[in-house]
């Protein structure tokens, strides 16, 4: 299930904008009209210079007469949310006017409501000369207006929301240029599984399940909130945050966590981009996000082993698999297969190199990618693959090996499952219980061959990405689970 509420809060907010600009044209992106309402720059040059703008703007002297509305500007927060105002300083949000100035579009309205505070709406952003601060992307440009709050700072009605919807930063990170918004809609991110929302809401499972399923619970536990189960309880469905962008990335500081940012860029990640460690096969280990990195807080394995009969692994290890580790039982500590390393363990950025490549917006010809599908791009694998195509036929070929290992294994497993017929179900005997397989009663009665060879299967099968997160971890382990399955008593 997807959110769409936002996609309609959106629209209702950006579609002025968007007409604004497929009309009026943009002056600095000239492809999206010849700019004939703007009368202040030169639409046919694209340069980065101030030299070629016909009436560069002129220097004014900074002032705030004009700051009567319900903008009150950042630096008046400041007054008390020093640390959170400080942090804030340094980022690029803070400075996104001077980025506009810096190109001689600092008066150009088009681009001003995304580089300032409420600029179009009353008491928002006029000009340097009379609302000098609300330039920049400011505290209200999130918090919503703060005078309310500044003028009753007791009354806790009128305390700014802190929400972290996505369409909160979407109003701003979207079209051509920066679809981050658009691309994440369409990503699994962007929604919740509906039996999870009907369990949140009704008070269970907050924490067994909303840690990595819910930005609300991920976002709590970071700011060291206490979350029990019914943390979300009654709740509106529509209201509960799925993966957004207030959970990868921190809205108010510079964190250092990206590897390759552009110059003067940080990206404002949570969690390192790059972690190496040492693999290790126990449950602890395993499952502990502050082994790694921002994509695996929730891609790694939950506490499940190979002696459960319930239920089969959950489809989240891929760092585990990265790395070549697998949680082992306490009383049964060693790895069904060695670990080892990825091939891909080096990917400059890690998990990101091949699920978040991006590509800036040429103008008239592409625009941006974003890499917020968090989908696969090809692109990413060519620097070490030489092309797309290349690496593409690469994975072609290694999806088909690995396919064919696994139809094996089942086969294996269901041959196994047809002789040994464990209360009447047949194929599916070496099934888990969850999965159509005998009861608790009948798990017993599975040797441990089998329960090892289906723990690999649906380790690498679910998690493994196709073999290509650990090509030689996931063969090994496909045979040796095809060994296990026939060679079971
Ligand atoms: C005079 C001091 C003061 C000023 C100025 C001030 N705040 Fe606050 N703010 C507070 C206090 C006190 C709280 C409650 C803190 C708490 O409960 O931890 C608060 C809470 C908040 C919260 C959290 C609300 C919540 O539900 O937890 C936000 C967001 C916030 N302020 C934003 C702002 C913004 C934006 C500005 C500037 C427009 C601002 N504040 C200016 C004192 C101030
Ligand atoms: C009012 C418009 C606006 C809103 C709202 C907004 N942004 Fe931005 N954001 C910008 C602009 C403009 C820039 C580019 C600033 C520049 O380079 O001068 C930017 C830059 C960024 C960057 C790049 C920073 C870097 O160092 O590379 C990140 C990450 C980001 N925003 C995340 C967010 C998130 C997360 C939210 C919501 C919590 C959000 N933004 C809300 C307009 C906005
Ligand atoms: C819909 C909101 C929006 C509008 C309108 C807008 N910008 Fe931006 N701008 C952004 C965001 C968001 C970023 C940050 C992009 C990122 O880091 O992914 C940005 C970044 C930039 C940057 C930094 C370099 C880059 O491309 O990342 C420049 C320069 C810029 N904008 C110029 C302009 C100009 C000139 C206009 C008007 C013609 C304009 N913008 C209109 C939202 C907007
Ligand atoms: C890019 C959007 C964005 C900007 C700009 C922004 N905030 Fe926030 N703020 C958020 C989001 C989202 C949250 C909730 C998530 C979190 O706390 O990390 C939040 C949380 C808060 C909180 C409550 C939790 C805490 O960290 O104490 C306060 C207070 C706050 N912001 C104040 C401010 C002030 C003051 C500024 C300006 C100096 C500011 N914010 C700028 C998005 C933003
Ligand atoms: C350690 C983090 C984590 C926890 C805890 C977690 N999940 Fe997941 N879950 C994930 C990730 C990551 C995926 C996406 C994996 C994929 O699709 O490859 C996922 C996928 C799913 C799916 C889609 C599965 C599919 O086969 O497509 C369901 C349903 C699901 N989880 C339910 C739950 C329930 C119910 C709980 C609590 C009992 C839970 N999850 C706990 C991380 C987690
Ligand atoms: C699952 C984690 C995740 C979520 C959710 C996420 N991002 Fe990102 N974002 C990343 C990563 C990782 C990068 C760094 C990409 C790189 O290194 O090239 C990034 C980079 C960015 C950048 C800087 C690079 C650029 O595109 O100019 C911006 C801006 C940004 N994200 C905005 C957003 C917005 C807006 C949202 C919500 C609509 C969002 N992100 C949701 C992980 C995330
Ligand atoms: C806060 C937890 C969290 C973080 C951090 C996170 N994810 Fe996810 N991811 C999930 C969950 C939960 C799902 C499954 C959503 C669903 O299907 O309901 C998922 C789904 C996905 C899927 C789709 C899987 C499928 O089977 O279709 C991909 C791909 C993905 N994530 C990649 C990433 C990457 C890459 C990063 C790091 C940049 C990342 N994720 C960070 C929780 C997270
Ligand atoms: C950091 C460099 C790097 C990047 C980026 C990278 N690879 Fe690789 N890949 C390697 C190395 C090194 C090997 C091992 C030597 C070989 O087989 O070419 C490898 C092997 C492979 C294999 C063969 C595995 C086998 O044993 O049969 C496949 C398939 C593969 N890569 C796919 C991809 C895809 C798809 C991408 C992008 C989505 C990608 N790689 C990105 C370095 C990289
Ligand atoms: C070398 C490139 C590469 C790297 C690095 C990489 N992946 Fe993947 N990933 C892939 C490919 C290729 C697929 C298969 C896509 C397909 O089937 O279309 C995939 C599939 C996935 C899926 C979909 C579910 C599945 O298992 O089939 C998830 C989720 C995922 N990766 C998460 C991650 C995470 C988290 C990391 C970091 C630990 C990561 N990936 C690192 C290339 C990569």
């Amino acid at each position: 299930m997807r959110k769409d509420l936002s996609v309609q809060t959106l629209a209702v907010l950006l579609v002025p904008f968007l007409l604004i600009l497929t009309v009026g044209g943009c002056p600095w992106f000239p492809d999206l009209g010849n700019g004939n309402q703007n009368t202040n720059t030169n639409t046919n040059t694209n340069t980065n210079t101030n030299a070629n703008t016909s009436e560069p703007n002129q220097p004014v002297t900074p002032g705030d007469s004009g700051l009567t509305g319900k903008y009150v500007g950042s630096a008046r927060c400041a007054l008390c949310h020093t640390n959170v105002h400080r942090n804030w300083s340094a980022t690029l949000h803070a400075t996104a006017l001077e980025t506009l100035e810096a190109i001689g579009q600092g008066n150009n309205s088009i681009c001003l409501p995304c580089h300032t505070v409420g600029h179009g709406e009353q008491g928002g952003f006029v000009s340097r000369a009379l609302t000098n601060a609300l330039a920049g992307v400011g505290c209200e440009s999130c918090h919503g207006p703060g005078r309310d709050h500044v003028e009753n700072i007791e009354d806790k009605t009128k305390r700014p929301p802190k929400s972290i919807a996505a369409d909160v930063c979407g109003k701003c990170h979207t079209s051509e240029h920066h679809p981050n918004f658009e691309d994440w809609e369409e990503s699994a991110h962007s929604g919740i599984q509906s039996s999870l929302v009907t369990q949140f809401i009704a008070g269970s499972n907050a924490l067994t399940c909303g840690v990595c399923h819910s930005g609300d619970v991920f976002v709590a536990r970071l700011k060291g909130e206490t979350v029990g189960q019914d943390f979300l309880k009654n709740k509106a469905a529509d209201d509960l945050n799925p993966i957004t962008c207030a959970v990868c990335h921190d809205p108010h500081r510079k964190t250092g966590n990206a590897v390759e940012p552009e110059d003067g860029r940080d990206y404002q990640l949570r969690f390192a981009q790059v972690k190496f460690v040492t693999p290790t096969n126990t449950v602890a280990a395993a499952t502990d996000p502050t082994r790694f990195n921002l994509c695996g807080q929730c891609h790694h394995a939950r506490d499940r082993v190979w002696t459960d009969g319930s239920r089969e692994p959950h489809p989240s290890d891929q760092i585990n698999v990265f790395f070549g580790e697998m949680p082992m039982p306490a009383s049964k500590p060693d790895p069904i297969v060695p670990s080892r390393p990825s091939v891909h363990l080096n990917a400059a950025e890690q998990c990101s190199t091949c699920h978040v490549f991006r590509s800036p917006f040429v103008a008239g010809r592409a625009p941006a990618v974003s890499g917020h599908t968090f989908e696969v791009n090809f692109e990413g694998c060519v620097d070490c693959h030489g092309t797309a195509d290349i690496a593409k036929a690469k994975f072609d070929g290694l999806k088909v090996e690995i396919d064919t290992r696994v139809a094996q294994l089942l086969a294996a497993l269901n041959a196994w499952g047809t002789a040994k017929n464990i209360e009447g179900k047949g194929a599916l005997s070496w099934e888990y219980t969850s999965e159509g397989g005998p009861s608790a009663g009948g798990q017993n009665t599975i040797p441990d061959n089998i329960k090892k060879a289906r723990y690999l299967y649906y380790y690498v099968v679910q998690g493994g990405g196709t073999g290509v997160h650990n090509p030689d971890y996931v063969r090994e382990a496909l045979v040796t689970a095809l060994t296990l399955a026939q060679t079971a008593p």
